[in-house]
C-alpha cells in the first residue's frame, strides 16, 4: 500500500499516518518531523531549513526530493510507505512520480483532509508533540494520559515553535498558493480522495481504513 496524507496544516495528517502506519506495519515518513530532527541534531540540512520552518515557508524542493529520495529507496520501503507531508508542490509531485516509475511503483491513495481555517486554529493552541517519535496529543481532543508526557516514551512534550497564530495563518497562505495545485495533479490521476477532517479522529481513520480494505481485497483477488 502506498498511500499520501495531504490537507492544510494541524488537518490531522500525522495523526492519521501513525494510526495507519500501526495498522499496516510500513513505514511512515513525515517531511516535516525529519526536518525537525535534522534541526534538533543541528545537521547542515538543519540549518538551512530552521529559517523556512520557523516562518512556516516551504524548504526548497531540491532539499526536500533528496531526503525523500535516499529514504524511500531503503529496503523497509519495498512493501509500502505513507508519506505525511510530501509532496507538497507540484515539482515535488512530478519528481515522486519519477521515482515510483523508476521501480514500477504506483500510489494507491493521496487521502486530503479538509478543515476549515477557523478550527485549524484552534486546533493549533492544542497540539502537544512529542519531539522524538513526532506523536501528536491535543489538550482536548486526544490527551495524553500523563499531562506533558507522551504515552510510549514518557519524554516531554513540547508545542512546535510554529505553532503561533499568526505563522499557521501563513502556513495556511502557503498551503493555498504551493500544494493546493498537488490535490488537482492528484485529482486528474483519480488518486484523490477527500475526507472531512473534522469528524473526530477515530471516525477518520475508520473512513480511511474502508478505502485501504477495500484496496487490499482487490489486490488478493487479482493475485489469487
Ligand atoms: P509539517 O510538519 O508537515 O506541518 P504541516 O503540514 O503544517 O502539518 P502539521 O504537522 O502542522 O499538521 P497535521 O496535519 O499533521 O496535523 P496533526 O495530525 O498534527 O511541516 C512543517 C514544516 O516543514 C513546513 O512548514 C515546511 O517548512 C517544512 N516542510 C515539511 N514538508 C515539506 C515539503 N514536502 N516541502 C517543503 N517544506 C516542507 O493534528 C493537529 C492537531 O489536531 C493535533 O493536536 C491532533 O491531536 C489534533 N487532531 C487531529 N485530528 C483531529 C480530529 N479529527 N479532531 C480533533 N482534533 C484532531
Amino acid at each position: 500500500m502506498r498511500v499520501i496524507f495531504m490537507g492544510p496544516p494541524n488537518a490531522g495528517k500525522g495523526t492519521q499516518a501513525q494510526l495507519l502506519q500501526e495498522e499496516l506495519q510500513i513505514p511512515k515518513l513525515s517531511t516535516g518531523d525529519i526536518l525537525r530532527h535534522a534541526i534538533a541534531e543541528g545537521t547542515e540540512v538543519g540549518k538551512q531549513a530552521k529559517t523556512f520552518l520557523d516562518n512556516g515557508d516551504l524548504v526548497p524542493d531540491s532539499m526536500i526530493i533528496d531526503i525523500v529520495h535516499e529514504r524511500l529507496t531503503k529496503a523497509d520501503c519495498a512493501e509500502g510507505f505513507i508519506l505525511d507531508g510530501f509532496p507538497r508542490t507540484v515539482a515535488q509531485a512530478e519528481d515522486l512520480d519519477q521515482v515510483l516509475a523508476k521501480h514500477h511503483l504506483s500510489l494507491d491513495f493521496v487521502f486530503c483532509l479538509t478543515v476549515e481555517d477557523e478550527v485549524i486554529i484552534e486546533r493549533q493552541a492544542g497540539r502537544r508533540m512529542a519531539p522524538s517519535s513526532g506523536r501528536v496529543y491535543h489538550l482536548k481532543y486526544n490527551p495524553p494520559k500523563v499531562a506533558g508526557k507522551c504515552d510510549i516514551t514518557g519524554e516531554d512534550l513540547i508545542h512546535r515553535p510554529d505553532d503561533q497564530e499568526d505563522v499557521v495563518r501563513h502556513r495556511l497562505d502557503v498551503y493555498a498558493q504551493q500544494t493546493a495545485p498537488v490535490l488537482a495533479y492528484y485529482q486528474q490521476k483519480g488518486l484523490l480522495v477527500t475526507l472531512d477532517g473534522t469528524t473526530s479522529i477515530e471516525d477518520v481513520h475508520s473512513q480511511i481504513m474502508k478505502f485501504v480494505n477495500t484496496r487490499t481485497q482487490q489486490k488478493d483477488a487479482h493475485c489469487g
